[in-house]
């Protein structure tokens, strides 16, 4: 594993605590969000853009050709209660979870896969198995996004490129906006979490964090079907 790695979405919450612990290991990070980055550090650079927007293929492009690229991670994500007057929410939900990571796959996995190794790691979320009343678009994007990066995973098993697609629980970001959050993590912790488990030689194709909120959600799946 080498020491440069792309982050898209990272401003804020789990991206940024990653971007801090990938500078702290001596890594060189690229950012990319659309605001400005908390970080500063020699081994930091960050672009402002929107995954939504044309111009996102491009910025990634210059991030993923700036330096020999071995990790790349998409962190980016948004989630709003329902309401049938702002559906328009609901696309804006899917483009920035589910087809901002499509179109990252379509930009970083060619990069990667021309080396012959790297890994790519998208930020998905537990809530992939279950119907969501309160965020449909939410759950259904992580959903898709879930089944994309395991399969793709599959797909390419043997060319020395990995996919980890990491299932969160609850983690203390704005985004955690439920009342009830069992297991709460910092986003520190879940960062190391990650980190851990990615960069070793042979990562897993999926990473529960935590696993026991793993375990809860297949029991939810099955006996409370209306969550
Ligand atoms: N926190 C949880 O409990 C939890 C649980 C399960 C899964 N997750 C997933 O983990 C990931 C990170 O979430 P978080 O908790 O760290 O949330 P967060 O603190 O709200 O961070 C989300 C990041 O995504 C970026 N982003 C959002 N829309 C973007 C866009 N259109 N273009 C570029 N960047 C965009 C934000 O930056 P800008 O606003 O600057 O663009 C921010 O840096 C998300 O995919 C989320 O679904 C979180």
């Amino acid at each position: 594993m080498g020491d440069r790695s792309v982050i898209v979405g990272n401003s804020d919450g789990i991206g940024l605590a990653l971007t801090r612990a990938l500078l702290e290991r001596g890594w060189t990070v690229r950012g990319l969000s659309r605001s400005p980055s908390q970080v500063e550090h020699a081994s930091y650079q960050h672009t402002i853009v929107d995954v939504r927007e044309r111009e996102f293929l491009d910025a990634l492009e210059r991030a993923l050709e700036a330096g020999d690229t071995h990790l790349v991670i998409y962190c980016a994500g948004i989630g709003e209660p329902f309401h049938p007057s702002r559906l328009a929410d609901d696309i804006a939900t899917f483009e920035t979870n589910l087809m901002g990571f499509v179109r990252t796959v379509e930009r970083s996995l060619p990069h990667l896969l021309s080396r012959k190794s790297g890994t790519l790691v998208g930020l998905s979320s537990m809530i992939d198995v279950l119907r969501s009343k309160a965020s449909p678009a939410y759950g259904a994007s992580k959903a898709g996004m879930s089944r994309y990066a395991e399969s793709i995973g599959l797909a390419i098993r043997d060319t020395g490129v990995k996919v980890v697609n990491v299932r969160l629980g609850f983690v203390n970001t704005k985004m955690a906006k439920a009342d009830f959050k069992p297991w709460l993590l910092q986003p520190e912790e879940v960062a190391d979490r990650i980190l851990r488990r990615v960069l070793t030689a042979s990562p897993p194709r999926r990473l529960n964090i935590p696993r026991r909120m793993a375990a809860l959600t297949v029991l939810a799946q099955f006996f409370v079907g209306r969550l």
